[in-house]
């Protein structure tokens, strides 16, 4: 069997860097090439600087400077990257459709679709074609039809490989997946192709840890692992509901049934809600395949984890309307973190969008502070929701580089995102700034609430 020396990926984004990145550095002998259409990102990956990467990922710049411009680059020039490469990766994104049939629910493959169909008019060697992006089951053979009908001669194999890296330890997971799977063909042909990735993989992963299914098993178990993750935080936040309607505490419930092997600590910890690209919009994804395959009940059950997600959302800015003897008009809160969650800054999906929605609809102004998200995109994501105007939403919301300055004179302080540097704050003298009686609202329950309770806070944790 021959052994890859060129791939390539379509879409340069928070799959699709990190992973070619990680395969550059482990596989000196492969060049890799990382395309987009954005040519700002492009530029932003092939900047001098390593701090302005377009991605922000602990070990990343590392790993791009070991890596780039020896066997990894980064060109908008998306043909010479598919002609040269034996295998191409699809990592673009696939967002919920906002439009027509499926809207709100189905995954938008209208970038995938186009991918498939550049590979097809461009290639003219056999190619190996990756689908690294979550994807609805069954998208393979769609992919595999626009290749077979649009090209001539060539011939393709389509293998389904997604991605499970985490963002803000993307590197880590890369470097030591759990597992690493891989679908395809059952044929002589698609068994080639796997074992060709399977090659690439195994030259950092253990065999062991390389798992190879068929095609629709592999697309499918992307989905319900995100699906399986969520429903343990939308699980474990329903019971913080029922916490705090009683004297028990949500950590010790979880910590309590975390020590049962069976069930397992992790994905246990209760939260304002989950966010980022991937859980809402996969599960929602599967609750459509379900509902489309006439599976009612299977379509409803796994609906249920977002219902909780949403209601834990609404319950937390709710919380804090009501503590604030029920109006926030015209008060100022403070948001703690705008990223869904540490060590990124990516928004996608964050709890703090919608939170930040609901109190400017109820009058609060609201001032932000993050250390990795700027103004720009705080205010591209509440547009993004369309609830209000543009420059009504710049009105409302305040963005701040300085925390003391975010919670100078503010009526309430919420913890929205789990940055470590919030614990180390100097909270006596945020105390002394703010407006009376002091409160703080801890929706990852990562403070100290003993201390701040001490210095005179009133302190509203999650499930508390
Ligand atoms: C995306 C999907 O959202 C996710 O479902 C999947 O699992 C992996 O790919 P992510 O990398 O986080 O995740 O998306 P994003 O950061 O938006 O990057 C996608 C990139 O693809 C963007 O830079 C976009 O410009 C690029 N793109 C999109 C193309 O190059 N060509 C296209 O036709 C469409
Ligand atoms: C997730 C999956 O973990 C990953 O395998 C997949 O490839 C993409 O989707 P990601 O969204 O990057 O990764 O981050 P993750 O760590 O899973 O967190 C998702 C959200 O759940 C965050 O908002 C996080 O704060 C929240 N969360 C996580 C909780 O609220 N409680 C927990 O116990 C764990």
């Amino acid at each position: 069997m021959s052994k890859i020396s060129n791939i390539c990926c379509i879409g340069a984004g928070y799959v699709g860097g990190p992973t070619m990145a990680v395969i550059a550095l482990k596989c000196p002998d492969i060049k890799v090439t990382v395309v987009d259409i954005n040519q700002d990102r492009i530029n932003a990956w092939n900047e001098d600087n390593l701090d302005n990467l377009p991605v922000y990922e602990p070990g990343l710049n590392d790993v791009i400077k070991k890596a780039r411009g020896r066997n990894l680059f980064f060109s908008t020039n998306v043909d010479k990257a598919i002609d040269e490469a034996e295998i191409i990766f699809i990592a673009v994104n696939t967002p919920t459709k906002t439009y027509g049939e499926g809207k709100g629910q189905a995954a938008d493959l209208k970038y995938v679709e186009l991918c498939a169909r550049q590979i097809a008019k461009v290639a003219k060697s056999d190619k190996i074609v990756v689908e690294k992006s979550t994807l609805p089951v069954r998208t393979a053979e769609a992919v595999q039809t626009i290749l077979e009908t649009s090209s001539n001669s060539v011939h393709f194999e389509v293998l389904s490989n997604p991605e499970f890296l985490a963002e803000g330890t993307a590197i880590q997971d890369l470097f030591k997946s759990d597992r690493v799977l891989i679908g395809g063909e059952q044929t002589q042909k698609g068994k080639e192709a796997i074992e060709k990735l399977v090659a690439i993989y195994a030259n950092w992963i253990s065999k062991e840890k390389i798992y190879t299914t068929n095609i629709w098993s592999s697309e499918l178990s992307k989905l319900v692992a995100n699906a399986f993750l969520a429903q343990r935080i939308s699980s474990i936040n329903s019971i913080s509901a029922l916490c705090e309607a009683t004297e028990a505490n949500v950590n010790e419930v979880a910590t309590a049934i975390g020590m049962d092997s069976r069930i397992g600590s992790k994905f246990l910890k209760s939260s304002v809600g989950f966010g980022g690209s991937c859980f809402q919009k996969d599960i929602l994804n599967l609750v459509y395949i379900a509902k489309s395959l006439g599976l009612d009940e299977v379509s409803e059950y796994w609906l249920q984890v977002i219902k909780i997600n949403n209601y834990q959302k609404e319950r937390f800015a709710k919380k804090i309307m009501k503590s604030l003897y029920g109006t926030v008009s015209g008060k100022k809160i403070t948001l703690l973190g705008w990223a869904f969650k540490k060590d990124t800054n990516d928004t996608r999906e964050s709890a703090a969008i919608y939170i930040a929605d609901l109190l400017i609809e109820n009058g609060a102004d609201i001032f932000v502070y993050d250390p990795k998200v700027n103004k720009h995109q705080m205010l591209s994501d509440l547009d993004y929701l369309n609830s209000r105007s543009s420059a009504e939403n710049k009105n409302s919301l305040t963005y701040c580089d300085e925390p003391y300055i975010a919670c100078q004179d503010s009526h309430a302080i919420a913890v929205i995102t789990e940055w470590d540097e919030f614990k180390s704050f100097d909270w006596e003298r945020i105390y002394q700034s703010m407006m009376k009686p002091e409160k703080v609202f801890d929706g990852r329950n990562i403070l100290d609430v003993k201390s701040l309770e001490k210095i005179g806070f009133e302190v509203y944790s999650i499930g508390k």
